[in-house]
């Protein structure tokens, strides 16, 4: 596979980054994971737009973020991705400057690396029949809406909910479900969507945004508040969203079937409605 990084397209296996960067001494950076269907990135334009965002609220210069959709486009290409089902991730780090916490020297270069990978609709069971969550305290720090490098405690509840046999696990904070560790969660109460707002306890997720609005379009109302882990008995359904993981049905929560067990109608409608708009967007120009 060919990567990018710091302006040389390259092979993967000589792609190689100084101990000495930012990156890997205090993840002082972000990231970005763009969907791609049939060759073409989805949504690239809010992906680009929220990274500029981070950029901006960690004091990298944006000039870092620029011509990154062309870059995704020539390493499609160049790895035989441009009919393909793909992810493009993008990672920016202040770069490379001997250790000491406050920014390096001005004029010291922002390391920036794009890979690009098969990736695989999710699996059709899961798609179809949902999966299991367990939920996790939410131990992350109080900016979750910039998309930083340093996910450790996304990683450490993620392995929990892998060891637990789930998919994911959701965060807990103040006895409200938050998100997920790699997704943003959604309920169904009383016919309407609720889901926490948009602030700095989650990350504003690109799926999330796009599926409230094909939702809002097909009449389901939309809350944007908490959901309370005390009044699940409210719930008659569950879902995540992510641009990996798209709409995905929670059947099972901490071991015990959500409802009666099955996916629920909402969010199996909203489910059709992602990948009708996904795979139209084939069709439209780039
Ligand atoms: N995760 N919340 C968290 C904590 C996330 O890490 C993600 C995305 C989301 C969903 O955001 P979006 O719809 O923009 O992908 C919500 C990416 C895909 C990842 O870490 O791989």
């Amino acid at each position: 596979m060919i990567v990018y990084l710091d302006g040389s397209f390259i092979d993967h296996a000589e792609a190689r980054v100084p101990v000495d960067d930012r990156g890997f001494l205090f993840a002082d950076g972000l990231y970005e994971v763009i969907r791609v269907y049939g060759g073409r990135p989805f949504l690239a334009e809010p992906h680009t737009d929220r990274l500029r965002r981070g950029l901006a609220a960690i004091r990298i210069d944006a000039g870092a973020a620029h011509g990154l959709i062309d870059i995704a486009h020539r390493l499609l290409e160049e790895n035989g991705l441009v009919d393909a089902d793909a992810i493009v991730y993008i990672q920016i780090t202040r770069g490379v400057a001997p250790r000491k916490h406050a920014f390096p020297e001005p004029g010291t270069r922002p390391t920036v690396y794009v890979t690009t990978k098969p990736h695989a609709r999710p699996a059709n069971e899961s798609f179809t029949d949902g999966v299991a969550a367990i939920t996790v305290p939410d131990t992350r720090w109080g900016r979750c809406d910039i998309k930083s490098i340093a996910l450790l405690p996304n990683v450490l509840a993620n392995q929990q909910a892998k060891e637990a046999g789930a998919f994911e696990a959701l965060f807990v904070r103040e006895g409200v479900l938050i998100e997920g560790s790699h997704s943003n969660l959604a309920a169904i109460i009383d016919g309407e969507i609720v889901t926490y707002p948009e602030c700095n306890y989650i990350l504003g997720g690109i799926t999330r945004r796009f599926v409230l609005d094909l939702a809002r379009e097909s009449g389901i109302p939309v809350r944007e508040a908490p959901i309370f882990l005390d009044r699940m008995d409210d719930v008659d359904e569950l879902f995540l969203t992510g641009t990996t993981t798209e709409v995905m049905p929670i059947t099972r929560l901490d071991g015990r079937p959500l409802g009666d067990g099955r996916p629920g109608a909402i969010a199996r409608r909203l489910q059709l409605a992602y990948s009708e708009v996904a795979v139209r967007s084939l069709a439209a120009p780039t």
